[in-house]
């Protein structure tokens, strides 16, 4: 700050510690302008906005705002615009508003926080599912079927597919012959004395006699190349051995979907079974 001055010659206050002065040169002016400035910048800021602590809160100042109340009317607005659609929502089944392209629109926003809270930790963000944990609800491929009713029953009172642990009745080379067939049938080349053992095993009487799966058992769909625990020899074979859902079965496939019907409300139920079957894969 002294650039301007002769050092040695300034006049200084008498203080001295090893050598070194302290000096009265005036700070220069652009300093002293921005210091000038930035005082009357807090007076006016103190008052226009809250600034004092008072007993009972700070003082409002003249613009009266504060940054809950900002947050208030931002709130109040979104309501506004949202409350005459959740009340037409309310009044709409499933299919009118799969059927009304900007009520729809309004009901997959909503529910994006719904499904990201609820249903995105198993079925991944996008309902992308989990190979060989949690079901894709994007494709067109169901368990339980695609229609409207069947997948709010599914998130109304949830799911539980069982099958029996084949180990106790079947040998190792009976189970490991099933597993061959079950890995021929979407390659279309599965053999007569497979189907047999399939229908002398009992297999039909949730897959299905076709092997095409029963959406009331949840059975999977055999003759489709979608594998929910995975195509390979050694996982079908623990399938068909430990079963599925079987509890004292050490192995046992786990595959059980959470009944929301005490968590969410109807109205959220209907709207998540609107997105799933807007994913894609919906089915009449
Ligand atoms: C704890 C994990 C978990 C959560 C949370 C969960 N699910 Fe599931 N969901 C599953 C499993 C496992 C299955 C398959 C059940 C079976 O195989 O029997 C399933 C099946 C389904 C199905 C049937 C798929 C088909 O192919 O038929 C739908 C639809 C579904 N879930 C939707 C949802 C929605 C919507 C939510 C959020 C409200 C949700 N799930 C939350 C684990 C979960
Ligand atoms: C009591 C009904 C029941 C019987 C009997 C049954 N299954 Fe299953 N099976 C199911 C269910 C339910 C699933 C689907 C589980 C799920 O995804 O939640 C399944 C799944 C499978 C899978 C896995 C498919 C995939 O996509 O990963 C295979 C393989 C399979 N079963 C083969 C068989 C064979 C072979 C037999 C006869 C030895 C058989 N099942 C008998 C109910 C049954």
């Amino acid at each position: 700050m002294s650039n301007h001055n002769n050092p040695g010659q300034a006049p200084d206050t008498g203080h001295e510690w090893d050598g070194i002065r302290e000096l009265t040169n005036a700070p220069p002016k652009w300093w002293t302008i921005c210091f000038y400035l930035s005082l009357l910048w807090c007076v006016v800021y103190f008052i226009l906005y809250p600034s004092i602590p008072l007993i009972n809160g700070p003082n409002e100042g003249l613009l009266n705002w504060s940054s809950i109340k900002e947050y208030k009317q931002a709130v109040a607005k979104y309501q506004e615009i949202r409350e005459p659609y959740m009340d037409q929502l309310e009044t709409m089944s499933a299919e009118q508003i799969l059927a009304d392209q900007e009520m729809l629109n309004f009901a997959n926003s909503y529910t994006n926080a719904l499904f990201g809270d609820y249903c995105s930790a198993c079925h991944g963000a996008g309902g992308q599912g989990v190979e060989g944990r949690f079901p894709n609800l994007r494709d067109d491929n169901w368990l339980y079927g695609g229609s409207v009713d069947a997948i709010k029953e599914t998130i109304t009172n949830g799911r539980e597919g069982m099958m029996p642990a084949f180990q106790a009745d079947l040998g190792q080379a009976e189970i490991e012959q099933l597993a061959d067939f079950v890995i021929a049938l979407p390659q279309g080349q599965a053999t007569q004395a497979g189907w047999s053992l399939y229908e002398e095993s009992g297999c039909g009487l949730c897959h299905g006699e076709d092997a095409k799966g029963v959406p009331d058992f949840g059975s999977a769909n055999l003759t489709d190349s979608v594998w929910r625990f995975g195509d390979s020899r050694d996982e079908v074979i623990r399938t068909i051995s430990k079963g599925v859902n079987q509890e004292d079965v050490e192995g046992s496939r786990s595959a059980v979907m959470p009944a929301f019907d005490e968590r969410l409300s109807d109205n959220d139920i209907k709207l998540l079974t609107v997105r799933v079957w807007s994913f894609g894969g919906g089915q009449q």
